[in-house]
């Protein structure tokens, strides 16, 4: 499997350095990560030309008891911000625990599906977002929609925060941030909220996606070290999988769909795949020594979970240079099987391309176990 990342990617020194020297903890602190962070803006995902905006204010909206037969108190949150291009607002939707008179974990999901699926008056419980069972589990839930980010479409970036923050009339570079980098951005604004919050733990805070909003979560924890468990549900291409002989979608076919999601300079390595500066266990890696979960299915061919799995694999070294344990794998383990002993968890689930009651609570599970 090892083959098909080049030995210059596999840790062995900084890029373009040829000789085998392997990194030191420090190297890997001040060196490594900072230039693969920026390899990954430069390449892939694009810069964000704003990270807290000076203008940011949050309003709670609504702050009610009794919900979830009394087990739970929702919150409505309003995130604004203001730019050159006018004002935005991300509606962040929370359930706390009743019971708790300590500060709570929370899991964040990036919202990418329709609005029913995070319902905050509970008539559609989804189990897309299961808030029900994370609540009874202890946790907080939290959600937000992609769309008060950044609207999922290919507009030329003019609405979303792309028209807030993005120079008038400049053209854009290579390096302009894409789709999944707004969404990321996003997400950080919402942790600038649960930061907070009195009734958050803010340093036992997960974001979780699925999908696009998997390959989202892991940008998001890749930069925003607030971030104490970072959770990728069948992410595939430009997510967790490893995109050097990926099976199923591939950069081009990713390019050509969703030309918004990513940056300009992504475009040149259609069909070039083997000239990227950087492949995906190093966004992975980047989590470290932080928690990371990968969770793949098994009829999500399109996304590989085979090459899911073998990013874990590739990232593991970097938890190993901090000292940590990273993934303990044999190899890919059977289905409803979970491996969660060290600091990536990862596990495959029958069944299709989805985000499912089964995936949170493995993805609890791991929590209660580390977080
Ligand atoms: C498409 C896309 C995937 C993406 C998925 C989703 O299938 O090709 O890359 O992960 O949509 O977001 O559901």
């Amino acid at each position: 499997m090892n083959q098909r990342i080049p030995e210059n990617l596999l840790w062995l020194g900084t890029q373009g350095n040829t000789e085998k020297m392997f990194l030191t903890e420090e190297q890997w602190r001040k060196e490594r990560r900072p230039e693969i962070l920026e390899l990954f803006r430069q390449h892939v995902y694009g810069r964000a030309p704003i990270d807290r905006p000076n203008s940011l204010r949050f309003e709670v909206i609504d702050h009610s008891s009794g919900w979830m037969n009394g087990k739970a108190v929702r919150k409505k949150v309003e995130i604004m911000f203001d730019g050159p291009g006018g004002t935005g607002v991300i509606h962040l939707y929370l359930f706390v625990p009743a019971t708790s008179s300590q500060r709570v974990p929370a899991f964040l999901l990036i919202c990418n599906r329709d609005k029913e699926n995070m319902d905050p008056d509970r008539e559609v419980q989804s189990p897309f977002w299961p808030a029900e069972d994370i609540i009874s589990r202890g946790y907080a839930a939290a959600v937000f929609h992609v769309e008060d980010a950044d609207p999922d479409f290919n507009d030329g970036f003019r609405n979303g925060v792309h028209g807030i923050f993005d120079p008038p009339q400049t053209p854009r570079s290579g390096d302009a941030w894409g789709t999944i980098a707004a969404w990321a951005w996003g997400a950080s604004r919402v942790m600038d909220y649960l930061e907070t919050d009195p009734d958050i733990a803010e340093d036992r805070i997960a974001v979780v996606g699925h999908s696009r909003g998997g390959k989202t979560a892991l940008w998001c924890g890749a930069q925003d070290e607030r971030f104490a468990l970072v959770i990728s549900n069948n992410s595939g291409c430009t997510g967790a999988a490893i995109t050097r002989g990926k099976k199923g979608e591939t950069v081009q076919d990713i390019n050509q769909r969703f030309p918004h999601w990513f940056n300009e300079n992504y475009k040149s390595y259609n069909g070039s795949e083997e000239v990227l500066p950087i492949d995906q266990h190093m966004l992975l890696a980047l989590v470290a020594p932080r928690l990371l979960y990968v969770a793949s299915a098994t009829e999500d061919t399109w996304a590989d979970p085979e090459s899911e799995f073998l990013a874990c694999i590739h990232a593991d070294p970097i938890y190993r240079l901090l000292g940590l344990v990273g993934f303990e794998a044999d190899g890919p383990p059977m289905p409803e099987t979970p491996l969660q002993q060290g600091r990536i968890g990862y596990h495959l689930r029958t069944g299709k391309h989805d985000l499912t009651r089964y995936d949170w609570h493995c993805f609890m599970d791991f929590a209660d176990a580390h977080m």
